[in-house]
């Protein structure tokens, strides 16, 4: 089975072009299964119920989030009633909303989820790995596919090296910029430091940047307003595995430039 995974779709434009890219990437590379990053949906921070129902109408099958996840207020009406909205799982147990969803495809069963590294993180979280570990033992499932939210390289990589074997798919989200690193692992699972961004090419991580500039070079805060003019970018990979035996037989990064 062929699944695509996108990474932080960012505010108006990111919208416009996961719609305008989507189809004819699923029949170029006979995708079945979707998973994207939707914590920049709305105004590049955080997602509404409105954005939810459009990445299902686009046939995503698990939204994923991050540290923005809670960024847009609508998000407390509608995430318990979300089904295939996920959150990082190492967020504090209070905290609404849950870190992973399990999904039958055909005779298999898909576990998607998130953790969040603590590497340059203001977040409250636990332990990544631990929460990793907790997970596989209390669900059991074919296919494991983890989103791993975070900002450092070497915490990324060295989550990918302990759970190469056990988790399939280890793709990266967050840093909104693609790395050249997709590759198989030594005990076979997938991976790749960051999926990159769809959105604007010419911001700053999807905000406008002038606005960034200004902030770096006079230490004070500034709105993020997306970036919503200039060329686009459309960033994610798909993986062809073998749902039965999860051996991977293929990639191909996506990279999308118009
Ligand atoms: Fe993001
Ligand atoms: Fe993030």
């Amino acid at each position: 089975m062929n699944i695509l995974l996108i990474g932080d779709i960012y505010s108006e434009t990111g919208r416009n072009v996961l719609e305008s890219n989507l189809q004819r990437i699923k029949e170029q590379y006979k995708v079945n299964f979707i998973i994207a990053n939707g914590e920049n949906i709305a105004h590049g921070n955080g997602i509404t119920e409105r954005y939810y129902h459009f990445l299902l109408d686009n046939k995503i099958n698990v939204v994923t989030l991050g540290n923005h996840a809670f960024g847009n207020q609508d998000i407390f009406n509608f995430i318990d009633d979300a089904k295939v909205l996920i959150r990082p799982l190492n967020f504090p147990n209070n905290n609404p909303g849950k870190g992973y969803v399990t999904l039958k495809y055909n005779d298999i069963t898909i576990t998607v989820f998130q953790v969040m590294g603590r590497t340059f993180s203001n977040n409250v979280l636990d332990c990544p790995f631990a929460a990793t570990e907790k997970l596989l033992k209390e669900v059991k499932s074919d296919l494991y596919i983890c989103d791993f939210h975070g900002e450092a390289t070497s915490e990324k990589i060295a989550y990918g090296l302990h759970f190469d074997g056990l988790v399939n798919i280890i793709c990266g989200t967050h840093t909104h910029v693609q790395t050249n690193d997709a590759h198989i692992l030594p005990k076979g699972s997938m991976y790749m430091t960051d999926l990159g961004m769809t959105g604007a090419l010419d911001g700053v991580i999807g905000v406008e940047p002038s606005l960034i500039i200004k902030k770096f070079l006079t230490g004070m805060s500034v709105r993020h307003d997306p970036m919503n003019t200039g060329k686009t970018q459309f960033c994610g990979l798909v993986v062809d595995i073998d749902e039965h035996t999860k051996k991977i037989n293929d990639f191909k990064v996506i990279n999308i430039i118009e």
